[in-house]
């Protein structure tokens, strides 16, 4: 499939990289992580407790979620500026364990990657969602400078934070990385990419280097 999977731990720098990729090849971007995101605002929203699985279950079977470009709707609602509060991020991390939470996004993902010609992001596109990808990238940085991003990306104070951040996502890439469905792995034809001494462009020139090679001459 024409489609290029971006997959890593939290803080690489995936979304910025998948952005620019699709950008520089005009292809569409779809950004897998927003859509647990939402299942988890939704949880949060209705008063359903992130650990109680069977209840995030039902609620994530019934939810409608589109994927409009950078745009997150549930049941037509743009709910995108909260995506990335605080809570909503710890619950994400709690419901995208769930397997009957999985198998409903990843058939929504894959209808939505439909013929390709689109760059996505997360953590089992390389490995469930779209295992013919063309390209498939496993984005990673020092856990040292995922937090400092982190940090830096939500503006917040870097001597007290810092540490807390580190913490912080230290504790998703275990709760990514250890839980029994589709944890996240480096698929056995992924390309590894370090972003941690390398700037967004030469990590962005480098993957539209491995599609234009994919694609062979002409
Ligand atoms: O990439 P992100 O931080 O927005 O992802 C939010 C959560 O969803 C994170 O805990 C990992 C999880 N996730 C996943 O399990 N599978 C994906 N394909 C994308 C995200």
């Amino acid at each position: 499939m024409i489609a290029v999977a971006i997959d890593g731990p939290a803080g690489a720098g995936k979304t910025t990289v998948a952005r620019g990729v699709a950008e520089r090849l005009g292809w569409r971007y779809l950004d897998t992580g927003a859509m647990y995101r939402a299942v988890a605002l939704a949880a949060v929203g209705a008063g359903v407790d992130p650990a109680d699985e069977a209840a995030v279950t039902a609620l994530a079977t019934d939810l409608a979620i589109e994927v409009e470009g950078d745009k997150v709707l549930i049941d037509g609602r743009d709910v995108t500026p909260d995506l990335r509060r605080p809570e909503v991020t710890n619950a994400s991390s709690i419901v995208s364990t769930y397997p009957g939470v999985r198998s409903v996004m990843v058939d929504h993902q894959k209808r939505m990657a439909g013929a390709g010609g689109v760059v996505v992001e997360g953590r089992d596109i390389g490995t469930v969602v779209l295992p013919d990808a063309r390209v498939k990238v496993f984005l990673t940085a020092s856990l040292d400078e995922r937090a400092a991003r982190r940090t830096r990306e939500l503006a917040l104070d870097r001597s007290s934070d810092s540490a807390r951040m580190k913490r912080a996502i230290a504790t998703r890439d275990r709760s990514d990385s250890e839980r029994s469905v589709s944890p996240l792995v480096q698929a056995d034809d992924a390309v590894l990419i370090d972003s941690s001494t390398r700037s967004i462009d030469e990590v962005v020139d480098e993957i539209v280097g491995l599609v234009r090679a994919a694609e062979g001459p002409g």
